[in-house]
């Protein structure tokens, strides 16, 4: 499909990171001090951000991402051809384009080492450029692996946009986003926990949804499925089990999926189903980009 022939309708802006990933496959994550010899090593496409618009494009969904690239990022942009997000956004500028150094352990669990690049290069004058192809209504998501969020986050609230915002990795600089402008806030148990200080899942989802009341929320919760809750709804949904080899873009695939699931207007269980669905198949391959599933794949499988 070619991305700027996406059909019309609600539109959504990911301003988001795309990072090389570096991944090596290790016995253990690796401890102060240690030499470790890796059992494989590989390069795949990542970044919350890219990871993200690819779960939204597969899904279906008309995706637009914006971000920034090095020299080197021509990949990026040939995924996005591929994939079918519109890659108008995307920048190139000097210096190196984000990276990460990922550690797959013998259990698919992993660490990641991240280093920003052309990520934090963002401006106000792109910011603002951007935006102008946007208007009320649209979806805006965010992640934390990119600069500028406050002043995102202020600029598309002015304009009516729809907030998503996925606060990973949770760190000082959210300190300054006034988080009662997000419309739906989607998180794991650990940004949970930074957010409100708790570490039960219920009380994650009561505290958030006091402070922020008309926000609707996301909360992973790994082997324990996901929760959702508004001041209205709560649902749980649990996990399909699979043999999970690689667990990175697990929760990039279950946004990009979520999203588009309230794109198409799908019932709340029915989005959740879908994408844990999606999120369990992508655990089953490696890599974060090229292990995220098409819909077809995910509705055949759900069937
Ligand atoms: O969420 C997974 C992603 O986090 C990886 O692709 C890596 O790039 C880091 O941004």
């Amino acid at each position: 499909m070619d991305p700027k022939e996406v059909s019309k309708g609600m539109k959504v802006l990911n301003i988001g990171s795309m990072n090389l990933d570096y991944v090596y496959n290790v016995d253990h994550i690796i401890k102060p001090g240690e030499t470790q010899a890796t059992t494989g090593m590989n390069i795949f496409l990542g970044g919350k951000g890219m990871n993200q618009s690819i779960a939204l494009a597969k899904a279906g969904a008309e995706v637009y991402h914006g971000g920034m690239i090095g020299k080197d990022g021509q990949p990026f942009i040939e995924a996005c051809k591929e994939y079918g997000v519109n890659y108008d956004h995307i920048k190139k500028v000097e210096g190196k384009t984000g990276h990460t150094i990922i550690q797959i352990d013998k259990n698919a669990q992993n660490c990641i080492l991240l280093f920003a690049g052309a990520n934090d290069k963002l401006t106000e004058a792109y910011v603002d450029e951007v935006l102008e192809n946007f208007e009320a209504g649209d979806i805006l998501l965010l992640q934390n692996e990119v600069n500028m969020i406050p002043y995102i986050v202020d600029k598309a609230y002015e304009k009516g946009m729809q907030i998503a915002l996925n606060p990973s990795p949770f760190n000082e600089k959210l300190d300054a986003v006034d988080m009662s402008k997000i419309s739906y806030f989607l998180m794991n148990e650990v940004e949970g926990e930074q957010i409100t200080g708790y570490t039960d899942p219920g009380q994650i989802i009561d505290k958030v949804v006091e402070i922020y009341p008309e926000a609707k929320i996301v909360l992973t919760l790994g082997g324990d499925g996901a929760i959702y809750a508004d001041k209205d709804e709560r649902y749980h949904q649990p996990i399909f089990k699979v043999k999970a080899v690689d667990t990175t873009a697990a929760g990039d695939t279950f946004t990009g999926y979520f999203l588009a699931g309230i794109i198409d207007g799908m019932k709340i269980p029915d989005i959740l189903r879908m994408s844990a669905k999606a999120s369990s198949i992508a655990v089953t391959r490696e890599g974060a980009v090229p292990s995220i599933p098409y819909r077809k794949e995910v509705e055949e499988a759900l069937a």
